[in-house]
């Protein structure tokens, strides 16, 4: 059997850097694993930790490197900055992360600019935003985790109310990676049976009350993981190998990805998620939203809480 090469390359070794390592080792995703840190220790640190359960998972090699490793990347990986504290927004870490971004950006463009980034450090959309205006790089090339994992806790919290797989409930959130990502009630389907239908089924009150229910919930999840953990790690790792896969193997799969290319959302001006077409080029294209008015009303609101953020960035 013949192994096509393909190399991942994460900046940042702390949790999210490291469980989507971790995931990725595990669901062998590729052949080559790179991780970059400040703390050199610490990469190699976790580089031995990770490579001593190669004996139960695929081959891969997995290294600890510099930037000069990001050469020949198929996929280079940013989740380096700080993390939320206990009540704190994403988009309060926005400067902060930009500054850490910038430096971070410089080094990986001096020396490769094939690669497709995958931006996953808050505030998702505004780093995404302003790798975008770094001209060496094509558009569709440029990908933030976006609201991935948002919609894998929309899915989620459904099935756990219908008793259905999370796998065979469809639904998506769109928008900001943040406090105004709006879950799209109205895309909400099991084997092409719309919410509305499935409740009068169950016979149980689905109605209004519980979608507001829902949609906080689904919102506040982050602040709930990290007040009472510290941090949140599991869920953006398993979203992030997931985007990783369907661009490793072409495999035309939808995601709520953030990005911001030349197209029908383009006027906004900043990275945005909306489902997208991923492939090994990256997004392949963006679908057009079908949504209600009340929603769509949400998701220009929450456009416009990412422009603000961007514009204030120094
Ligand atoms: C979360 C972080 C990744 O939503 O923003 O868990």
């Amino acid at each position: 059997m013949s192994v096509t090469s393909s190399k991942v390359v994460i900046i940042g070794s702390g949790l999210v850097g490291t469980s989507i390592a971790y995931s990725s080792v595990i669901q062998g995703i590729c052949t080559e694993l790179v991780l970059i840190d400040a703390k050199k220790e610490k990469a190699k640190g976790e580089v031995m930790d990770l490579s001593h359960g190669l004996p139960f998972t695929s081959p891969m090699e997995i290294r600890g490197g510099e930037y000069e490793d990001c050469i020949g990347a198929n996929v280079i990986v940013i989740t380096a900055g700080s993390n939320q504290k206990p009540g704190e927004s994403r988009l309060a870490l926005a400067q902060k992360n930009v500054d850490i971004l910038r430096s971070i950006l410089e080094q990986i463009l001096r020396v490769e600019q094939q690669a497709i980034l995958l931006l996953v450090t808050n505030p998702v959309d505004v780093l995404t935003t302003i790798t975008r205006s770094y001209s060496e790089l094509k558009a569709n090339r440029v990908i933030g985790s976006g609201t991935v994992l948002d919609t894998a806790r929309f899915r989620y919290i459904l099935s756990q109310h219908c008793q259905i797989s999370p796998g065979s409930v469809h639904a998506y959130v769109v928008g900001e990676h943040g406090d105004s990502e709006v879950p799209l009630f109205s895309s909400v389907s099991v084997a092409g049976t719309p919410f509305s239908l499935l409740c009068q089924e169950c016979n149980r009150s689905c109605g209004r009350d519980y979608q507001k229910e829902v949609i906080a919930e689904v919102r506040k999840a982050a602040y709930e993981i990290i007040n009472r953990k510290g941090a949140t790690y599991f869920g953006i790792g398993l979203s992030c190998t997931r985007i990783l896969k369907a661009i490793l193997n072409d495999e035309r799969s939808v995601l709520t990805v953030s990005a911001l290319l030349d197209d029908q959302y383009k006027e906004f001006g900043v990275a945005i998620s909306v489902p997208s077409v991923l492939g090994k080029e990256g997004i392949l294209r963006r679908l057009p939203l079908s949504i209600t008015e009340t929603e769509n009303a949400q998701f220009l609101k929450s456009v416009r809480a990412i422009q603000e953020s961007v514009h204030q960035i120094k």
